[in-house]
């Protein structure tokens, strides 16, 4: 019998994503909410071309997303830091391994993440970032896990506050897995218990 390829996918993601956080449309209709909160807060403030600055990887389907949304003039650029090494347990250490192109003197600077956990990366990024001059920073995340936090980050702009489970979708991943689920799930603690 011939396999199916479109079927094993569908099989993986079945046996591997359990509860479905948020759908599709919650998390559009959240988004819309979330650009429509900084067009109006930008727009107030009189800010020239915000920087919109997304943290590879998992930011990248947020804000595309986001972007669309946004009433304002923007440029985007992506930074790619890695805290996380295998596994779902951040190792504690952030590392840049790409840096945004242009300088940030006297930018509105919005930073834009998939989800803040420790707060470790955020922290540490805003903080460097800072130290380079911007006119203002503000940080915008899809999800919060509020109750694993480490470092104490600012952040302007939240979606989704989320419990302690690891979910991924959206941008999300395990290991670069299921990033492109359009929606948020809970990944079965089988996968990664494993
Ligand atoms: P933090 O430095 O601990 O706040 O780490 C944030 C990063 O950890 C995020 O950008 C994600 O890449 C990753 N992360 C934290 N929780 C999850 C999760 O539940 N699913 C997928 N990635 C996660
Ligand atoms: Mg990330």
């Amino acid at each position: 019998m011939d396999v199916d390829p479109l079927n094993l996918w569908k099989d993986t993601v079945a046996a591997s994503v359990g509860q479905v956080l948020f759908d599709e449309k919650t998390i559009q209709d959240k988004v819309t909410e979330l650009a429509k909160e900084i067009t109006e807060d930008y727009v107030r403030m009189g800010a020239d071309k915000l920087l919109v600055v997304g943290i590879l990887r998992g930011s990248v389907l947020f804000m595309s997303d986001l972007i669309r949304k946004l009433e304002l003039p923007l440029e985007i650029d992506f930074m790619a830091v890695s805290s996380y090494g295998h596994g779902t347990v951040s190792s504690g250490q952030v590392k840049i391994s790409k840096d945004i192109h242009k300088d940030i003197r006297d930018r509105h600077v919005l930073l834009v993440e998939d989800i803040v956990d420790t707060g470790r990366t955020l922290y540490t990024l805003r903080g460097l970032l800072q130290e380079r001059g911007p006119k203002s920073i503000a940080i915008c995340t899809l999800l919060d896990k509020p109750s694993r936090r480490v470092s104490q980050v600012k952040v302007e702009y939240s979606g989704f506050t989320i419990p302690d489970e690891f979910v991924v979708g959206y941008g999300l991943d395990y290991d670069d897995d299921y990033r492109q689920l359009p929606y948020i799930g809970v990944l079965k603690p089988e996968v990664y218990e494993k």
